[in-house]
């Protein structure tokens, strides 16, 4: 417990620390600067000196792994302009220059996460690349509001209406758009969708508001499925009662974009990271605040990178949104409180997810030791989807929520028997 509050005590100094930038940048009458202090440029120096590899975006990474990378851009109805990155193909067919229509897999990342996170380890490990070589065509998303997705048609990252968003929305609007615009590109019919944590959540609520997706999805893999969150553990169980007050705390302040990739408190983070010095270990635990610990299952080599692409930045209401599920146990919309429900959806309550309409066949793995995706959660979740075809609990007691998809044995754990259930549809 006294390991907990610890925890909550450095996310609080992280986020007000964020805030006093904004509130510095109000100030000083609309010059809009990062607050590079001296000492932040110093240890920006170091940073630069100890790891180069850090400043990589995506498709840089891919292609440092000898992959093909593409990047596509996609605006949604409601106007947000997201990046995808796309590996066409695996290492083979760049060397035989072979260029027949392949399925098409869609991977969508995590929460405060992006299309990095299935490339942060070396090629024999990482999901991504694994599936280019299995033949897959493999796109990689980036939800609104993330480091690649910070665009739209009409506002900008500092309006406020640019945060007015929730994972809801990204079911509503991000995941058809995108699914829409890879099917025509690729002139496929459907596609294997492959999420990762929120990257279930938001195909859940997808498919039970824009249920005329289910005949674009072939298959659909759910890693660290998140639906119900009322067994949530860590900081974010913790936060949970107190999610009302956080947010208003929040809008007083008027901070409405939660942990993005600054470029000062990310490359602190970076700095003391990398695996030459002895904090290394003190970073696993940030990096980790949310999720829960498993640094055996790290690999060192790519902390610094994944600590410079993670968190990726998203909205405040995204991340209350969780916390008001985790306190009211159910997978339901946005609780804008009794009036604010009343215009939304003219009823004093959000209306619940219809889980039933989750018709496409579904694999899930999931582990005992997931602090956001538990167990019980999970069991819960298995028994509302009407077409569960694999249900899979890793053979790891330890295995936690991020190693999903940076573990050192996810290959072995997770990976290989994902592809073999894949090859089955
Ligand atoms: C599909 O792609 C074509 C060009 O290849 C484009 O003209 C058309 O607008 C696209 N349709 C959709 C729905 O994106
Ligand atoms: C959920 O969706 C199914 C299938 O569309 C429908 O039959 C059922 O009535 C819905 N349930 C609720 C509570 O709306």
């Amino acid at each position: 417990m006294a390991r907990v509050t610890v925890l909550v005590m450095v996310m609080v100094v992280v986020m007000v620390w964020e805030t006093r930038g904004q509130v510095n940048e109000v100030n000083s009458v609309g010059v809009r600067g990062s607050f590079i202090t001296p000492t932040a440029r110093w240890l920006l120096g170091i940073f630069q000196k100890y790891d180069g590899r850090s400043n990589e975006s995506t498709p840089d990474l891919i292609r440092s792994s000898g992959y093909p990378a593409e990047t596509h851009h996609v605006t949604t109805e409601d106007g947000y302009i997201l990046e995808l990155h796309r590996i066409p193909c695996g290492v083979q067919c760049v060397l035989t220059e072979e260029h027949r229509p392949r399925p098409v897999a869609l991977l969508h990342h995590c929460l405060l996460c992006s299309s990095s996170d299935f490339v942060m380890n070396t090629p024999d490990k990482a999901l991504a690349y694994m599936m280019a070589d299995a033949g897959y065509d493999v796109w990689l998303t980036n939800a609104r509001g993330n480091t690649y997705s910070r665009n739209h048609v009409h506002l900008s990252p500092e309006d406020k209406e640019f945060w007015q968003f929730s994972w809801n929305e990204m079911a509503m609007y991000d995941v058809p758009a995108v699914i829409d615009y890879v099917l025509n590109v690729t002139r496929q019919e459907d596609l294997y969708y492959v999420g990762f944590s929120m990257g279930t959540t938001v195909f859940w609520a997808m498919m039970s508001e824009r249920p005329e997706y289910a005949n674009k999805i072939r298959f659909m893999v759910a890693l660290g499925p998140v639906a119900h969150v009322q067994h949530i553990a860590g900081p974010l169980g913790y936060l949970a009662p107190f999610v009302s007050q956080i947010e208003i705390t929040m809008n007083l302040l008027g901070k409405y974009e939660l942990l993005s990739f600054g470029p000062v408190i990310d490359r602190l983070i970076s700095t003391f990271c990398n695996e030459q010095l002895f904090t290394s270990a003190i970073c696993q635990n940030i990096l980790f605040l949310i999720c829960g610990p498993n640094p055996k299952e790290m690999n060192k080599e790519f902390l610094p990178i994944m600590l410079s692409h993670t968190p990726a930045g998203t909205s405040v209401r995204t991340v209350t949104h969780y916390l008001q599920e985790a306190r009211s146990g159910k997978f339901q919309k946005y609780d804008f409180g009794t009036l604010g429900n009343l215009r939304q959806y003219g009823s004093l309550s959000p209306p619940s997810y219809n889980l039933s309409r989750v018709t496409v066949p579904v694999a899930l793995f999931w582990s005992d030791n997931d602090w956001l995706a538990d167990p019980t959660d999970v069991l819960h979740l298995v028994g509302q989807l009407p077409h569960v075809v694999y249900s899979h609990r890793v053979e790891d007691s330890k295995f936690t929520h991020l190693d999903f998809v940076w573990a050192l044995h996810a290959d072995k754990l997770v990976y290989h028997d994902l592809l073999r259930v894949l090859a089955q549809y």
